[in-house]
Formats: structure tokens, sequence, C-alpha cells
């Protein structure tokens, strides 16, 4: 009765997490904390009571699937003045708000990914550890997921460019995600280019995952964008789509609102298949989100919120656990040898809960789990118990 694909996509990292750490009792007498969620903690911008407020009546119409002039132009406009691109290189027709970014990027290889190219099953490529959602997508589309090694050896990102021809004829789509979850590198924009033009020459689609673009540390440029590498190769945004939301941005993970911007082709073949299987975002919220990407300040004291955690971070746990200070992102990625292990010390001895970074990787073709040795720890939380959460981490590891 059901899709045998949903079996080979396998549970979700965090039904995993709660299999593994359900049996065990966590420290007693201290309040449990979760590191193990990218959810925002950060106070949620009043931008978005007063919006949605002001906005009621439209409670009682449907979404447009497309969303609003309104919403578009300001997502444009965001796009225009944060990658520095040429007036009109991205306009109306490039862009389309979705419910947060999670649903857009599974429902993308459903609208990219063919029955077949040249005869041959498609393939997806994607960095491993990764979003797990890319894989779903991958395997419910028909396509074969290859994943492609994004550990130290590579500087935490994947090499596109390492990638068989043999596999690249057959390549329908690639997630690239910069700054990259779990991992906090950032791209630069002569990679971004060069997957670019290798996307182009091989026509496949690059999903550039942008989620974490606004959130980098001290002394660290503004990530660059796929909508910036388009511009410096000519203003095409052809074979690319870029994701973005407002979930990490804007701390509003509840708010479900990102956006899709590519060229037009991309945008009505995906509004098509929107039609028939997608949710809109509701226009009060719609109207927030047009607020949100019109207003820096709020972003640019969460982003410091984040630099002062990595300061706690460091203080806490320099030289030890193959700690790093991520330039982008708000997690720690850890090496402490066993990252299910860890986990799970960490949860009976210090009430921490975490994710073993096995959990957002796939085992290899030579058998290995780039995650393994990993723990992944979001920095979500406030000042105060980020620091008490990571004083408890570094005294039981
Ligand atoms: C890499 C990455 N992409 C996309 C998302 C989805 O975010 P949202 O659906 O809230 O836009 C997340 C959320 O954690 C993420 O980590």
């Amino acid at each position: 009765m059901f899709n045998d694909r949903l079996e080979r996509i396998g549970d979700y990292p965090f039904d995993r997490l709660r299999a593994l750490l359900g049996p065990i009792e966590p420290a007693a007498g201290i309040e449990p904390i979760s590191l193990a969620l990218g959810e925002p903690q950060h106070p949620t911008p009043d931008l978005i009571r007063t919006t949605v407020e002001a906005n009621a009546a439209l409670w009682g119409k449907y979404p447009p699937m497309t969303g609003t002039l309104d919403a578009r132009a300001a997502i444009a406009a965001w796009l225009t003045s944060r990658y520095n691109l040429p007036d009109g290189m991205i306009g109306d027709q490039n862009i389309v708000p979705v419910s947060g970014t999670r649903e857009a990027l599974f429902l993308i290889a459903l609208a990219a990914v063919p029955e077949n190219i040249a005869g041959k099953r498609p393939v997806v490529l994607m960095p491993n550890p990764f979003y797990q959602v890319y894989a779903g997508a991958a395997v419910l589309s028909g396509a074969e997921p290859v994943f492609l090694p994004a550990g130290p050896e590579t500087g935490f990102l994947p090499d596109l460019s390492a990638v068989t021809p043999d596999i690249l004829e057959r390549t329908a789509l690639a997630y690239y995600c910069s700054p990259a979850n779990p991992q906090g590198v950032i791209a630069d924009l002569e990679t971004l280019k060069s997957m670019i033009e290798l996307a182009r020459r091989h026509d496949f689609l690059l999903v550039s995952d942008e989620c974490y673009s606004e959130i980098y540390d001290r002394g660290v440029a503004p990530p660059p964008g796929a909508a910036e590498a388009c511009a410096s190769l000519g203003g095409s945004l052809e074979n690319v789509a870029i994701f973005n939301s407002l979930s990490k941005r804007s701390s509003a993970p509840g708010l479900r609102v990102g956006f899709v911007a590519g060229d037009a082709r991309l945008i009505q073949k995906f509004s098509r298949l929107r039609d028939y299987g997608g949710a809109p975002p509701p226009l009060p919220l719609l109207a927030a989100a047009a607020a949100l990407w019109r207003d820096e300040s709020h972003v640019e004291q969460s982003r410091e919120l984040y630099r002062q955690k990595f300061d706690i971070a460091k203080k806490r746990l320099d030289g030890r656990l193959g700690f790093y200070r991520a330039p982008g992102g708000f997690y720690l990625w850890l090496d402490v040898g066993d990252g299910e292990e860890a986990a799970k010390t960490l949860w009976r001895d210090a009430a921490i809960r975490v994710i073993p970074g096995a959990y957002l990787a796939r085992t290899d073709q030579n058998g290995h789990n780039p995650g393994n040795a990993y723990i992944r720890c979001a920095l979500v939380h406030d000042l105060e118990i980020t620091d008490l959460a990571l004083e408890r981490l570094a005294k039981t590891l």
C-alpha cells in the first residue's frame, strides 16, 4: 500500500535520537538542555506581531501560490542589496515565496528530476553530512542519491569538480549548502561560480541552500551567494535555484516563510508543481515576512548574539574536541571520537541533548560514515543557557 521508497529513506535523525536516548534517564536534579535542534530561540522580532495584527483582514483570503507582489518585491530588493546585484537582474518573475525552505527543498527535486537521463537513472548530488531533506527528496523523486564527502579532507565542503563524468552525465540536481549545516564553513565566490559553470555544462540544477547566509562571525565577510556568482558570470540565473528563509535570519522558525529564486522558466515549472501540491504562506504571515526582509536591525542584533555565544564556546572548549569557531551558521561540530556514545553520555551525565554526527550523514561506498566521530551542538539558546550547557558539556566529555 505504501511507497517503498519511504522505507529506503529511513528514519529522520530526530526519531533516531529519540530512540537512542529514550531508554536513558537524564541526570537528575538539573534542568535538561537541548542543543539538538537548530531552532533559533532569540527573541522573535515584534515586527511579526504588529504586521500580522495590521493585516488580520487577510485571514479571510486564500493565499495565491506565488505570494504577493509586495513580498516578491521585498525579496528581490533584499537579494539585490545583499549581493550587490545589478538593478533588474532579479525581478518579480524570479521569486516565489514558500512556506519555509524545507518543503521547497523537497519539492524542487520533484520538479527537476526527470524519469531518466539518456535512458539512465538520474542522480542527485549532495554533501555528506547534509540537511536530511536532500536525501529524502532524491529518493522519493526516483533519483539515485550520490553523497560527496565533506569532511576535513575537503575543507568540510563537497568537491563537485571531483565528480566523475559518468555521474555528471546522469546528474539532474545538486544540493549545496553554504554556510554549511552542520560544519559552518563558507564557500567562496570562485567556488560558487565554478559550480554554476559545471551545472550549465552538464545541464543540471544547482540548488544553493543559503539558509544560514546572515549568520557569520566577527571579521568574516558576509557569505557570498549563488545570485552574486550568477551576476559575476554575466547575470543569468540559468541552472540555479537559490533558497533562503527567515527561520534563521529573523529567528522566526515558526513563521514558516522562505523563498526560492531562479530564472523565470524554473519559477514557472516549480509553480506548476506547487499548484498541485504546495501550501503557500498565509497572507498576514507573508506581509510580516516582507516587513522582516526590509529590516536589517533585528538581523544585526541576532548576529551579534551568535558571536557572543561563539566567544563562550571558545572560552569553554578551546583546544578540546576539535573545537573551531565556525565562520558561518550557529553550530559546533565537535570531534568526540564516537558521536553516539558522546550523545548518550551527555544525556545521562549532564542532561544535555545533542545529535550524533552520524545521523546527519550517510555511510559511503567504502563503508565509512563521515559523521561518526562528531556531535552537532546548536547554539540557539540565550547566553546564560548556552554557557551553562557548554560548561556541563566541557566537564562531561
Ligand atoms: C541547511 C538547512 N536548510 C534548510 C532548512 C529549513 O529551514 P526552514 O524550512 O525553516 O526554512 C534548515 C533548517 O534547519 C537547514 O538547516
